[in-house]
């Protein structure tokens, strides 16, 4: 049996997917290494706390910029000789450096099926716009793209009629808990991987 992959997870937040993720290591096949959250006052600490794992709170109020942040952002990450970074309700923008540093191997989800509505309040947006079906989608992050880059994988989910932004959030959030550690599995198993700027079926 291969290693364990080494995940590191970044989050801003309640920190439900960071728990999904914990709750599926063994399907992953992945061990969590770290954790790295933009607040002091997230939720999701505890989990790391609780689950014996390193923790790190790298705030970017604390640095004159957003590339000195993402350094130290990306320093943290790195002394944890991650296989994978994963995005898991982290809020701040990351510049094109610290992105480009982990193309590839740096993995988000987002709480709309990509293309349609990415951005801030995506459940708002598919709202207005009268869609019947939304969803998630877990996707590699890349360079100049927000919400952007090659799609992993994507759950849809119905809306209906009587939906709020809460509602229809609640639904969409049971569905990422089931397809992030899915789709992360099928990356650290290394079923499809990522080459010329596009995600493949493995040649294995
Ligand atoms: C999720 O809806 C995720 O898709 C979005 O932010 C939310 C984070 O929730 N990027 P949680 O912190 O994982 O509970």
């Amino acid at each position: 049996m291969p290693a364990p992959a080494r995940l590191v997870v970044l989050i801003s937040g309640r920190g439900s997917n960071l728990r999904a993720i914990l709750d599926a290591r063994d399907l992953i096949g992945a061990d969590v290494v770290g954790v790295v959250s933009s607040s002091a006052k997230a939720a999701g600490n505890q989990l790391a706390t609780d689950a014996g794992i390193a923790l790190h709170v790298v705030r970017g109020a604390d640095f004159e910029s957003r590339e000195d942040a993402d350094r130290a952002t990306m320093a943290a990450i790195d002394a944890m000789r991650p296989d994978w970074v994963v995005l898991a309700g982290y809020m701040r923008i990351l510049g094109d450096a610290f992105v480009a540093h982990y193309e590839g191997r740096l993995v988000n989800i987002h709480p709309s099926l990509l293309p349609s509505f990415p951005g801030l309040h995506p459940h708002r947006q598919a709202l207005e716009r009268g869609v019947r079906l939304s969803g998630c989608t877990v996707h590699l992050v890349v360079p100049g793209e927000v919400d952007g880059g090659p799609i992993v994988a994507q759950a849809a989910v119905p809306i209906e009629w009587s939906d709020t932004e809460d509602s229809l959030a609640a639904r969409v959030l049971a569905a990422e808990h089931s397809l992030y550690p899915a789709a992360l599995r099928q990356l650290v198993r290394g079923e499809i991987v990522y080459r010329d700027g596009r995600l493949a079926p493995s040649r294995d």
